[in-house]
């Protein structure tokens, strides 16, 4: 009979993750694992909650999640300003989607808000003598860019945003990408079921690409001399040249136009959740932030970029692209959590050349969370 093999004593983890053995199956489906990650390494972390095109002018706002809490940015009369998007009253969302707005008044009670987060009239607020509007503010959060992208973080003493990711900002220059330039043309919501790790481990590595992608690896030179991976401390990159036979049309897949500004991919990982991508061609970028829903599932979103004046056949041929791909990880990486569920066997054996940066996350991983998880 097969038997589960026992969990490595704790000091034995690190080690076995230099040498290729991946972290336990239990860390990928328990979800007392999961309640740590987010306590531990979302809500001490920077989470991206949408361009600055987006709150450019004042009044405009955007909502999204930071560690499980709602949060909303917004853009007031002194800058940029960011608050936990839960009503002081009852803890109902006050803010939904995105948008421009003169108040933030909560739809249950419309308990009202100015840009700046006081809290400004409170209906039948002159019959409850013992209630001060201005103990009850929107609690602030920290606000802070990354080129043309805005991140939130909920602990006022963690590390600056730029300090961490400031030099991922050049080589995506590098690419012939003007940050500054970008427009966003569209916006997805989606939901896998597997754990967040699965998935960020699959994103962090392209052994798998000659196998499981055709379409991208007719585009993209995946071979492991020129597909390279760098790890940057905050931030991992892979990037590979476009193949020449795509450029010039010589494939048995058809492709996007691959043929443009851009000649090589980028595929960027920001600890924890967020992933930047660029691909040959016309100018373009997506973010995609991964979120844990449970142990075994992920929820997220999408949002594609372009540089001004891209046709609509180009933008929809990439987009389709780009979601092929995601189509082949997500089968990939749901058949990945089926194995893991069943929790034999405990460790995996990975690359550790090929699949570094998959180690190099799983460390950070461990570091975050605790050896004794
Ligand atoms: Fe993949």
């Amino acid at each position: 009979m097969i038997t589960r093999t026992q969990p490595v004593e704790t000091p034995g983890l690190i080690a076995d993750l230099d040498r290729g053995f991946s972290l336990p199956a239990r860390w990928y489906t328990d979800p007392s694992i999961t309640e740590r990650e987010i306590a531990r390494i979302f809500r001490r972390s920077w989470n991206y909650i949408g361009p600055l095109s987006q709150l450019a002018s004042v009044g405009d706002y955007v909502t999204g999640y930071a560690g499980g809490v709602p949060v909303v940015a917004v853009r007031n009369e002194h800058g940029l300003a960011a608050f936990v998007n839960v009503c002081r009253h009852r803890r109902h969302e006050v803010m939904k989607g995105r948008g421009n707005t003169k108040m933030m008044q909560c739809g249950y009670h419309a308990w009202t808000y100015d840009l700046a987060g006081s809290l400004r009239r409170v209906p039948r607020a002159q019959s409850e003598p013992n209630l001060c509007l201005k103990d009850f503010p929107l609690l602030q959060i920290r606000i802070e860019t990354l080129g043309p992208f805005a991140f939130v973080h909920l602990d006022d003493n963690a590390p600056s945003l730029m300090s961490l990711y400031g030099p991922l900002l050049d080589i995506i220059a590098a690419s012939g990408i003007d940050l500054d330039a970008l427009v966003p043309h569209s916006r997805d919501e989606w939901r896998s079921q597997a754990n967040w790790k699965t998935m960020l481990e699959n994103y962090l590595e392209c052994y798998h690409c000659a196998v499981a992608h055709p379409g991208f690896s007719a585009a993209i030179d995946v071979r492991p001399d020129t597909y390279k991976l760098a790890s940057h401390g905050w931030f991992f990159s892979q990037t590979g040249p476009v193949r020449p036979q795509a450029l010039a049309g010589d494939t048995k897949v058809a492709l996007y136009n691959v043929a443009g500004v851009v000649a090589q991919s980028q595929y960027h990982f920001l600890w924890p959740n967020v992933t930047i991508n660029i691909n040959p061609g016309f100018p373009n970028l997506s973010v995609d932030v991964w979120t844990p829903d449970g142990p075994n599932a992920t929820k997220g979103f999408s949002e594609q970029f372009f540089a001004p004046g891209v046709s609509e056949e180009f933008a929809s041929s990439l987009i389709a692209f780009n979601k092929q791909v995601a189509r082949e990880d997500d089968e990939l990486t749901d058949s990945v959590q089926r194995g893991l569920l069943g929790g034999i066997p405990d460790r995996g054996r990975f690359l550790t050349a090929s699949e570094q940066l998959v180690g190099r996350f799983q460390r950070m991983v461990v570091d975050a969370v605790g050896v004794d998880a």
